[in-house]
């Protein structure tokens, strides 16, 4: 297969964001970001009006959006169909819209050369659920990220915070322990660590040290100088 894919997969909250993101910056790698590709999907759902039960309506649109990923001035931005959506696609109404099109095998199957696509060299980091089980099974290093439920909760409590909308935490660790459950027992790509995953628990390291942590494995594995 094409151009090398480190995959870093892990419950929502765990950093993996933040961090592939970094991780690309520091080595001039791409990126994806598969939870938007989900996200996506379940706004295009939304914005076609299409019964939030339809499966093969949701398929379809999986298979024939137009997404763009791009950034203008140093932000990043998402576009769908052409309309900028990348704070709409944020909010947590649209995780969970997300995580329930993402339990339906006809979406994800939808999604997958599009998300093969994105390997390019020098390479890609690709961020999700199942990108070293599913997606990139072939790839050289593979990262499963993990912090505890309460610390994921306050997390995303701050991450609300900062770009002003309300929550509460209370309210918020209960949407993750239903998404994290959802996401697990799913009968289709699960959320599970890949056999050969390196795991990192990030309940007491900052972002920084899990970037190095990850720096240091690619190094080892000749990824990158
Ligand atoms: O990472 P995120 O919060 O943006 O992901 C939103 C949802 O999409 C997540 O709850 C499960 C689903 N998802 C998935 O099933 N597989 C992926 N590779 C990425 C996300």
């Amino acid at each position: 297969m094409g151009a090398p894919v480190v995959s870093i997969d892990g419950p929502s909250g765990s950093g993996k964001g933040t961090v592939s993101r970094a991780v690309a910056q520091r080595v001039g790698w791409h990126l994806l970001d598969s939870g938007a590709l989900y996200r996506l999907v379940a706004l295009s759902g939304i914005e076609h009006k299409l019964d939030p039960q339809d499966v093969e309506g949701h398929a379809r649109l999986a298979g024939s959006m137009q997404v763009r990923f791009g950034t203008e001035s140093e932000r990043e931005r998402v576009l769908l169909d052409g309309q900028d959506v990348t704070g709409a696609i944020r909010t947590e109404e649209l995780g969970q819209g997300a995580s329930r099109v993402a339990a339906w095998p006809a979406v994800r199957s939808a999604l997958l050369e599009r998300q093969r696509a994105f390997a390019e060299a020098p390479g890609l980091i690709a961020d999700g659920r199942d990108m070293g089980t599913v997606v990139f099974p072939g790839a050289p290093l593979k990262i499963f990220l993990t912090a505890s439920a309460e610390e994921r909760a306050r997390r995303r409590y701050n991450q609300l915070k900062e770009k002003g909308s309300g929550a509460s935490l209370s309210a918020l660790s209960r949407e993750i322990a239903e998404r994290d459950a959802r996401d697990s027992s799913r009968a289709v790509a699960p959320l599970v660590p890949a056999a050969d995953a390196a795991l990192i628990d990030s309940t007491d390291l900052t972002i920084d040290a899990v970037v190095e942590r990850v720096i240091e494995l690619g190094r080892r594995r000749s990824l990158w100088a």
